[in-house]
């Protein structure tokens, strides 16, 4: 059974597991995610895949920023052999719901234009397309897209 909890410190060495194998050129330390999880605006959400009798697995987590009303996704990532099985929705969908209620109204996040799993993600829970900022990513040099997605409370985060 899957499981959307709070980061906690001993979680560091599977996060930085699953963004070795997905996310490899993030270049986020380990201090980042500290730092992120010390900040009273971040908030790292992990996926845990729950097994009778012993300890769960981590399987993907979710890190967000929050500055006044709007917040920034920064990394969304789910381990290579469990995804495509609605372990990035969850996450998104219960960093969207945590985000409104600490207040925040709008999310926004950057991806890489050539991600097309991301995007479709993104898009089928509601998020829409804000901007492009030009040769933003390096190794590949790509061009981030800026998506959105509003917060407000009749927002309905249910994919389509
Ligand atoms: C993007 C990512 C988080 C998606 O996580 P996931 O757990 O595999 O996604 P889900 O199983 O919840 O899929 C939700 C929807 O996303 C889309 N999707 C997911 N994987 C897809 C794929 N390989 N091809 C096309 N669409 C895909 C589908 O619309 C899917 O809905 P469906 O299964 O009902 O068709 C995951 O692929 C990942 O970690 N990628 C590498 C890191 C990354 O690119 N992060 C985003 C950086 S901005």
């Amino acid at each position: 059974m899957l499981k959307i909890r709070p980061y906690m410190v001993e979680d560091l060495p599977g996060v930085l597991a699953i963004q070795a194998d997905v996310l490899p050129q993030s270049g986020w330390s380990g201090g980042d995610y500290e730092r992120l999880h010390a900040s009273p605006h971040g908030l790292i959400l992990i996926a845990e895949s729950e097994v009778h009798d012993a300890d769960g697995v981590i399987v993907g987590f979710s890190a967000t920023r929050s500055l006044g009303e709007d917040a920034e996704l920064l990394a969304l990532a789910v381990a290579t052999p469990c995804q495509r099985q609605g372990v990035g929705r969850s996450l998104l969908r219960e960093t969207c719901t945590l985000l409104k209620k600490r207040g925040s109204r709008r999310v926004y996040l950057e991806v890489r234009a050539s991600n097309c799993t991301a995007i479709e993600l993104y898009r089928k829970a509601g998020f829409t397309f804000h901007s492009v900022r030009k040769d933003y990513y390096n190794h590949p040099r790509e061009d981030a897209w800026i998506m959105e997605s509003a917060l407000l409370p009749a927002h309905p985060l249910v994919l389509h």
